[in-house]
């Protein structure tokens, strides 16, 4: 048996949306620029596209920015934002669990003479609306705070965040792409200046991706080339992965409300189960205010990558924090900056559940990480005595 339980890494595109980007791609591929008839029938593909995100939003459709993905909308966003008013101010706040796209950007600035304030979270990793306020400065500029993390789903709580940024005339800019389409976002109604956005985290294509700018928020462009995007973004648009995102995005608003639902059921299913089954393990994140297809757990005295490693031998695809940063050994930045003692943030894990994922896959993930979190601790056990034994000996 497979389960996918890494759909916070990445989601399969959804046949209809693959149907759709094949078709931009073999037969209405046309440059948008183009005068002909190809080029006219993309151009129609890219602005319709452009208007199906921003309804989703309740933005204007010149509102969006196509871009490459979170990665890229996030890095523009700030950086764009941060160049624009240098003049009026080189202070910028975020938190210290946001995505390393946000969070390498405000690096890069500082390098730069910016300065930039790091909130830190409590315990389940959500920001102090008090800290923020005592953290706004006469130069700040930007504020830069995530909608749910990608690592411990917690919720920030945008709205009071775009009040106290709209009361201080501060840009407000979230990193959506963990709750787009899973969670509803107005960015009137919770004033925010930018919104960025991702393809492949909601079953559309990879490399395609959105930033919302306010009509009237300034960016200076990071690249250079060409009239595309009012030139936020030159450079030939991606139409097949453009057209796919805005589909994926229309798709997952409409299912939303009945699809999470679904799948909140699986995540208290497998956050019980868990809970009732196997012994000294901790759930990270807000217990309630959290993203629906999040479950993060840290098991004390078990280290992640053998965890990980067991659960892949039985078909089952998890992660160690984000996939970002898999590849780096010890505790992420999140799990750091929400305090998880020493002896269960080694052996952290992520699950991220998602639309192809059953009450079925739920009860065999749950039979199976229950005898090997237990065959895990003995292996440890036995090896902890070994070394002890060992060391008498040394004496
Ligand atoms: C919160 C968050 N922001 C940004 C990104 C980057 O998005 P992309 O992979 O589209 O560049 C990710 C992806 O993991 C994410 O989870």
């Amino acid at each position: 048996m497979r389960v996918y339980l890494d759909h916070g890494a990445t989601t399969s595109v959804r046949p209809e949306v693959a149907q759709t980007v094949l078709e931009h791609m073999t037969r209405k591929y046309g440059n948008p620029s183009s005068m002909h008839y190809l080029g006219r029938e993309a151009k129609e593909a890219l602005e319709d596209a452009r208007e199906q995100v921003s309804g989703v939003i309740n933005s204007l459709p010149e509102e969006i920015i196509f871009t490459s993905g979170g990665t890229e909308a996030d890095n523009l966003a700030i950086a764009g934002v941060a160049r624009y008013y240098a003049d009026k101010g080189k202070h910028l706040i975020t938190s210290a669990v946001e995505h390393h796209a946000v969070l390498d950007a405000c690096i890069n600035l500082e390098q730069a003479g910016y300065e930039i304030t790091i909130l830190p979270v409590d315990e389940y990793g959500a920001i102090d609306i008090d800290d923020l306020r005592k953290a706004i400065r006469k130069d700040t500029t930007l504020i830069s705070i995530m909608h749910a993390n990608n690592e411990v789903g917690t919720l920030q709580p945008l709205q009071d965040i775009g009040k106290l940024a709209q009361e201080h005339e501060i840009i407000f800019h979230v990193d959506a792409v963990q709750s787009l389409g899973k969670i509803p976002i107005d960015v009137q109604k919770m004033n925010i200046d930018l919104l960025s956005g991702s393809g492949h985290k909601i079953y559309g294509p990879k490399g395609s991706g959105f930033l919302f700018l306010r009509r009237g928020v300034g960016i200076t462009s990071l690249t250079y080339g060409g009239e595309q995007e009012k030139r936020f973004r030159p450079g030939t648009e991606n139409v097949p992965g453009i057209v796919g995102l805005a589909q994926a995005l229309v798709l997952s608003s409409k299912e939303m409300e009945h699809e999470m639902d679904r799948i909140r059921k699986l995540q208290k299913q497998l956050i019980q189960g868990v809970m009732e089954r196997i012994p000294d393990v901790k759930l990270n994140g807000h217990p309630v205010k959290r993203v629906p297809i999040n479950v993060n757990l840290s098991f004390k005295d078990i280290g992640a990558e053998s965890l990980l490693m067991a659960l892949d031998l039985e078909g089952i695809a998890a992660s160690a924090g984000s996939a970002c940063s898999s590849g780096i050994m010890g505790p992420s930045h999140v799990i750091k900056a929400l305090g998880v003692q020493p002896e269960f943030a080694p052996g952290t894990i992520r699950m991220t559940l998602g639309r192809e994922n059953t009450d079925k896959d739920i009860g065999y993930v749950l039979e199976k990480l229950a005898l090997i979190v237990e065959r895990l601790r003995k292996k440890s056990s036995s090896q902890e005595r070994k070394i002890g034994a060992c060391n008498c000996s040394k004496g």
